[in-house]
Order: C-alpha cells, then sequence, then structure tokens
C-alpha cells in the first residue's frame, strides 16, 4: 500500500502496538477547578458552541477513520464567523475581529477529560484553557474573553494534562484568523485567495485508523508520522489563478519540524508570523516551521501559466532532530526531503494585488521599559534521565519557583537556552545498545554531556542515527509562552557546528512578533515579552507536544 508520499506504507516494529492511539486519559490524576459558566453580564459579539466529539471521516481510499474532533455550532455573530474545512478532522476556522466580545461553549463529549487553549490569543486564566481547568464528559466550559489581538493567524488545541499530545493527534485542532483595521486597510488577497494551510504529520494502520507509533521513542523524541497531511487531506491540491495569493500556514503537528521551499526554489515572500504581520515583507530560501509556529506567505501566481504546477516541500537538513529515534518509529525522517502540497495554475486573471511595502507598526520596547534588563530570566531547557525538563523541573501544579513570579504590567527579559548540566544516564544506552547502534561505551551517561551539537548535526545513515541519538540533547525545541507574544531580540550560537547552524539560521524568521521559537543546541536567545493586564497562572512550555506531556512545561504566576 501506498501513502501519499509514495512510500510504502510501514510494518510497525510493535505489531501488538498496531492498534489505535493509546487511551492514557492520566488527566483525571489532575484535580480540576470547576467549570466556568456563562455570565449575565457579558454580553457577547460571537456566541459559539464548540463540541469536542468522536468522529469518523473518510482520510484515505477505503475504510473512513475514526477521529476526535472539534465541532462548531454559531449561535450569535457574523455568518463568516465559522468555516468548515472540506472533508477535514480539522475544526472549523474560526474568524474574529479585534474587539469583539466572544463567547465559546466548549462541550466535552469525549469519553475522558478535556481543555481548550486559544494559542496565540490574549486572553485572562479562566479563559486560557489551563489544564486545571480541565472539564469532564458531558461538561461545558464557557469561555469569555474580549479579543485583544492584533490581527493574525491562531491555533486552538487541547491542553489536557498529560493528554495534549494524545487528543491533538486524534485530530482536535483548529485554526482562529483575526482580523484588524490595520490589516484590513492593506488589501492583502482575501476571500477564496486566502487559504489556511494546517500541516500535520500523521500514520495510519493498514485498515486506515490512527497509529500513534514510536514506542517508548515517542516520549523522549516526540511523534513522527510516515506521511504529512494538509489539513486533514492526504495529497493536498491547491487550484489557483495566475494572481497573488495569502498563505496561511500552521504547523500543528505534535513534533515534526518543517524546512519549508518550493521545488523551484523560488523564495519564499514572508508577511506575517505568529503574532500577525511583519513591519515589511521578508524574503527567505526557504523557512523552518516548528510545531505552534505560523507563517503568512505572500505567493504571487502572475505571470505563471495556466497549467504550470509548483510544489511546495519540506527540504534537506541536519540536526535538530536525531534522526535514529525517527527511523525507529517508523517514521518519516525529518530532515529529509518530502512533498508537502501541489499548486496548479487553472485560471489566468489579469489583475492582483501588489505586495505593500510596508505591512504594520510593531511596537518594539524601549530597553528602559524592560523591568530586568540587566537580570534576564532563564528558560533553560534540558533532556535527561528519561526526563525533559525546563528549569530543572518538570510540571507540577503547586511548583513555582522564583523566577517564574511575574508582576503584571511589565516587560521582562528571558533567556532560552539548552542546559546539558549532566549526562544521559544509562536509560539511553540501553536503547543504543538494544538497537545495535552503537556500543554501550559509546552511549554511556558520563560522556554524553560532552557531545555538543556535532553529534546531532552528524550525517545520516547507521552512523548518522547513531551519533544523532547522542546528540540528543542538543535536540531543537519549540518553545510557547502563553500569553502576549514577545520579540526576539537576539540569538547566539556557541555550538560546534557553525555550517550546520547557518543553514538553520537562514530559515528562520525572528523578526516579528512570536510565541514559538524553535530552540537548539548552542543557541542562546534573548526575547523580551510583555505580561499585561492578566494575573493567574499562564503556562510556558515545549510545544513538541510528547515533551509537553513529559513535563516539559511550567507556569508563570503573573502578580
Ligand atoms: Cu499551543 Cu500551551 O500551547
Ligand atoms: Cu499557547
Ligand atoms: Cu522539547
Amino acid at each position: 500500500m501506498r501513502n501519499n508520499l509514495g512510500l510504502t506504507r510501514r510494518n510497525f516494529l510493535l505489531s501488538a502496538a498496531a492498534l489505535t492511539v493509546p487511551s492514557f486519559a492520566r488527566g483525571e490524576a489532575m484535580a480540576h477547578m470547576p467549570p466556568k459558566t456563562a455570565s449575565e453580564s457579558f454580553n457577547p459579539d460571537v456566541d459559539i458552541e464548540l463540541a469536542c466529539k468522536t468522529d469518523s471521516v473518510r482520510i484515505l481510499s477505503g475504510d473512513a477513520t475514526k477521529v476526535w474532533r472539534y465541532a462548531g455550532n454559531l449561535l450569535k455573530g457574523p455568518a463568516n464567523t465559522l468555516t468548515n474545512l472540506p472533508d477535514s478532522y480539522l475544526g472549523p476556522v474560526m474568524r474574529f475581529v479585534k474587539g469583539q466580545k466572544i463567547r465559546i461553549r466548549l462541550k466535552n463529549e469525549l469519553p475522558e477529560s478535556t481543555i481548550t487553549h486559544w494559542h496565540g490569543l490574549h486572553v485572562p486564566m479562566e479563559a486560557d484553557g489551563h489544564p486545571m481547568a480541565a472539564i469532564d464528559p458531558g461538561q461545558t466550559y464557557v469561555y469569555e474573553f474580549e479579543m485583544r489581538n492584533r490581527a493574525g493567524f491562531n491555533f486552538y488545541h487541547p491542553h489536557t494534562h498529560e493528554a495534549t499530545a494524545t487528543q491533538v493527534y486524534r485530530g482536535l485542532a483548529g485554526g482562529i484568523i483575526v482580523e484588524d483595521e490595520e490589516e484590513r486597510a492593506l488589501g492583502l488577497p482575501s476571500g477564496e485567495f486566502e487559504i489556511p494551510i494546517v500541516l500535520q504529520d500523521r500514520s495510519f494502520t493498514d485498515d486506515n485508523q490512527l497509529f500513534y507509533g514510536g514506542g517508548m521513542h515517542r516520549s523522549m523524541f516526540g511523534f513522527y508520522g510516515d506521511s504529512v497531511l494538509v489539513n486533514g487531506r492526504p495529497d493536498f491540491r491547491l487550484d489557483v489563478a495566475s494572481r497573488a495569493y495569502r498563505l496561511r500556514i500552521l504547523n500543528g503537528s505534535n513534533a515534526r519540524i518543517y524546512k519549508l521551499q518550493w521545488d523551484d526554489r523560488t523564495p519564499l515572500t514572508i508577511i506575517g508570523v505568529d503574532g500577525g504581520l511583519l513591519e515589511k515583507p521578508e524574503t527567505r530560501p526557504y523557512a523552518m516551521m516548528a510545531p505552534g509556529e505560523r507563517l503568512d506567505l505572500w505567493v504571487d501566481f502572475s505571470g505563471r501559466s495556466v497549467g504550470s504546477r509548483l510544489v511546495m516541500r519540506s527540504g534537506e537538513f541536519d540536526g535538530l532532530v536525531p534522526p535514529m529515534a525517527q527511523r525507529m518509529s517508523g517514521g518519516l525522517i525529518v530532515g529529509d526531503d518530502y512533498p508537502l502540497f501541489t499548486v496548479t495554475v487553472t485560471r489566468a486573471m489579469s489583475d492582483s494585488p501588489k505586495l505593500p511595502e510596508k505591512l504594520s507598526t510593531i511596537k518594539h520596547h524601549r530597553p528602559e521599559e524592560i523591568a530586568n534588563r540587566d537580570n534576564p530570566r532563564p528558560i533553560a531547557l534540558s533532556m535527561g534521565h528519561m526526563q525533559v525538563m525546563i528549569n530543572g523541573r518538570t510540571y507540577s501544579p503547586d511548583d513555582l519557583l522564583d523566577i517564574e513570579r511575574v508582576p503584571v504590567d511589565t516587560v521582562q527579559l528571558f533567556e532560552v537556552f539548552h542546559d546539558h548540566g549532566g549526562g544521559m544516564g544509562m536509560g539511553m544506552a540501553g536503547m543504543g545498545m538494544g538497537h545495535g547502534m552503537m556500543g554501550a561505551g559509546m552511549m554511556g551517561g558520563g560522556m554524553m554531556g560532552g557531545m555538543g551539537m556535532g553529534g546531532g548535526m552528524m550525517g545520516r545513515g547507521m552512523m548518522g542515527g547513531g551519533m544523532g541519538m547522542m546528540g540528543m540533547m542538543n535536540m531543537a525545541h519549540p518553545v510557547h509562552l502563553h500569553g502576549q507574544q514577545f520579540e526576539v531580540l537576539s540569538r547566539t550560537y556557541t555550538g560546534d557546528d557553525p555550517e550546520a547552524y547557518a543553514t538553520f539560521k537562514e530559515g528562520l524568521i525572528d523578526s516579528g512578533l512570536k510565541d514559538t521559537i524553535i530552540v537548539t543546541g548552542g543557541e542562546r536567545l534573548r526575547i523580551t515579552k510583555p505580561f499585561g493586564d492578566f494575573k493567574g497562572r499562564f503556562m510556558y512550555h515545549c510545544h513538541n507536544l510528547e515533551h509537553e506531556d513529559m513535563g516539559m512545561m511550567r507556569e508563570f504566576s503573573v502578580e
């Protein structure tokens, strides 16, 4: 059997595991807050019922696939608020306008507890989808908030304690488009010329059910599927007119990092990132994109003849994710070259909007506005002893470090970096041995600390895989901070593979407002983040969802 990438569907290593997604239902262990109900005093402009439910969708030919999904129902608001994507398990694309008062009634029709987070939106804690707010089957949680965000493309998905990865994998995810006046005035491509593109990798069993493969490697490295779906569809094709389009891309994968590039090497014109439009367009030969990140692309097909075809691919790169783990999990290797979707020009069109020279105004923080400008707060990423951690800890709701208490209405400086402390421990040595990649001596705990970037960046093949495993501590992490978007001030690299690093860096867009950033081994990023308006607990975590569920998550107490 062949999937959309022309690959043979895997015969999985662990046949006993070739069932559907395992249900951990570990979210039950967490104490929940009582579900929030609708408040009389809140008078919404938009009122939505959003059910989380089980369903089945025809994704591949043959049997339908059982999924979990969001289903929306607009009770009040503009008719274009909810748009369903055709034949997709993804939730409706929600379209909001800055300033709108929004109520969303989340109904849990699943067999386990859940809660939804609006990734990218600046909302009060009660509307942020804190894991402690998870609701039981049959319950409803009512979110009420005012849209404070500037125009941008955001991401809604579950944030259930230790079950985010499985719930997203089963299909619970969707996009949120926010509009504002500043953006409208630009006359960017809209309507049929503005296309959401959600990238997610999945694996399927022979009877077309979702397969959550990877065994023990999955929790350490994340899930890597063997095909990439776009908007929930394999073999995604886009028929376009010869004019400008706006592609709003979201990496909704659990762990996969992409290097987006056109097959004919047309440079990418980037007009926006996570937090909306850049100040002016930027071009890149390709763009790196980690889970949770968004990219707003201006693509001009004018001048292309009817019948011409362009393929968006994920191009080759080294490092970032140790290849051995992915190979063992049966997935398509991150960093190999593979197609994502195909665009065909099917009709000529003579007029097209022009790319604006200036897109938006971003209010940069002046140094004197930064509360701790000589004393950055650390976000230290580490992997070891089968654990993934931030600031030396895994998530626990009652555990708060001093550096995690943040005064409200301040701008804070953070430094994000890999912190390797000790070695990997014998757990990993065992894995290395078991698969015969390398001797136990090489994999031994003590020497791991010294492996540096070199390991992770080594070539492919068996050896590359083995080395990659040792370089795992340099594995790139998509670091996401809830609440208001931040700016990247600087990114410095002191690792020992500057060449591979330069390739990676050329595909980064650090100039706009971000809420998720890739941080790889040997890097040190400085970011400034505002903590305005809302007090309470807001999460920060790795957006490799398996890492998040393993506890690579902490929270700020904004007080
Ligand atoms: Cu998109 Cu806390 O997550
Ligand atoms: Cu978020
Ligand atoms: Cu991570």
